[in-house]
């Protein structure tokens, strides 16, 4: 049923990816480990990684002003700013959504963090929307930014290859002007009992710090776990969105999964039996930028102009938490 609620359009998208690409081959210089064993096992190719003076407020603002430049709007007419990120500028605070606050001007704007891994994008979504509709905030700015670079184990072949750093930016309003998009719906889950799977080490006050192995934070995996949790979350997250609002797969553009490894979309689509090519992906070229992964591949979408007015598309994320969920969004 249509609600007759205040509606949370996305007026554009933003992208910032930083310019020093790192391939395969590159790492099969710092860990024994080949292009063709990662490519095989991930479809990944490359990732970009942040410059030395690059954290994740400067991807953010990037990012933001690529969108706000996208939709017209001056960062002042914004009522909130939320940052979806893992890896901020600075644990605990001030907030990675404070920093890109400052620095865009956005004086009317309140500014938080949401962390909820690689779900993050999914949860800021609903969370702007949820502003919208009890009329908080009229014009929202949600951010997805990482620079996982920094919290990588770069001794760890197993860890090492599989993230880059990058940020994607979406200018939501509550203005039907055309051309706009509308999210219709989301599906926000936690499984909390595997959170040991998946976890930044020695970032917190967890003392003594568990798996402790290098002086800095990490992240620590246990990939089949994880493997095994993200495939039944894409899952799970698609045919719900789907049954929820009385939707039929065929009538769906795109689903625009977190880009974490190609073998988890494929193995989700042979579970569904949805064809493979629905399933956008890009981490050959930026490997698994947890929260910016979704923002960055709808931004090279809409670039390409695959995403035409009227399209219904799905984002799906799934990841550190464990968190999964997804958005229905009418394009
Ligand atoms: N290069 C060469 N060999 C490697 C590499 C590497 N980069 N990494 C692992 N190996 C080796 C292992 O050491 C192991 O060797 P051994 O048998 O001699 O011990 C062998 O490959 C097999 O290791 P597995 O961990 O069993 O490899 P698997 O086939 O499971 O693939 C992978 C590992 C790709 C991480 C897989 O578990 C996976 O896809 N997990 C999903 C998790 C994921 O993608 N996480 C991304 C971040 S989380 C997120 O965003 C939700």
């Amino acid at each position: 049923m249509e609600n007759s609620r205040v509606k949370a359009y996305i007026k554009s998208i933003g992208a910032y990816v930083p310019s020093r690409k790192v391939s395969n081959d590159d790492l099969a210089k710092l860990v024994d480990t080949s292009d063709e064993w990662i490519y095989s096992h991930t479809g990944i190719h490359n990732r970009h990684i942040a410059a030395d003076n690059e954290a994740a407020s400067d991807l953010a603002y990037n990012a933001s002003v690529s969108a706000l430049d996208a939709a017209g709007m001056s960062p002042k007419e914004l009522d909130l700013i939320l940052v979806a990120t893992m890896t901020p500028d600075y644990f605990g605070m001030p907030s990675t959504a404070a920093l890109v606050q400052d620095r865009l001007g956005a004086i009317n704007a309140a500014a938080m963090d949401i962390l909820a891994a690689c779900t993050g994008f999914i949860y800021c979504l609903e969370t702007a929307k949820a502003f919208m509709e009890s009329g908080s905030a009229r014009n929202a700015l949600v951010i997805g930014t990482e620079v996982l670079s920094r919290v990588i184990d770069w001794k760890d072949r197993n860890t090492c290859v599989l993230f880059g750093d990058g940020a994607g930016a979406a200018v939501l309003t509550d203005n039907a002007d055309s051309p706009l998009s509308n999210i219709r719906h989301s599906i926000l889950r936690c499984e909390g009992s595997g959170a040991g799977h998946l976890k930044l080490t020695g970032s917190g006050n967890r003392t003594p710090v568990d798996d402790a192995k290098v002086d800095h934070p990490y992240v620590y995996m246990d990939g089949q776990k994880v493997y095994k949790f993200a495939v039944k979350a894409l899952c799970e997250t698609v045919e719900k969105l789907l049954s929820d609002n009385k939707e039929h797969i065929d009538d769906i553009a795109y689903i625009v999964p977190h880009q974490a490894n190609i073998r988890i979309i494929k193995a989700a689509a042979k579970r569904m039996k949805v064809p493979f090519e629905k399933f956008y992906t890009n981490m050959h070229e930026f490997a698994n930028t947890s929260a910016a992964s979704i923002p960055i591949a709808l931004n090279e979408m809409n670039k390409k102009q695959l995403l035409k007015r009227g399209d219904m598309i799905l984002t799906i994320g799934f990841g550190g938490g464990l968190t999964y969920g997804g958005n229905l969004i009418h394009w």
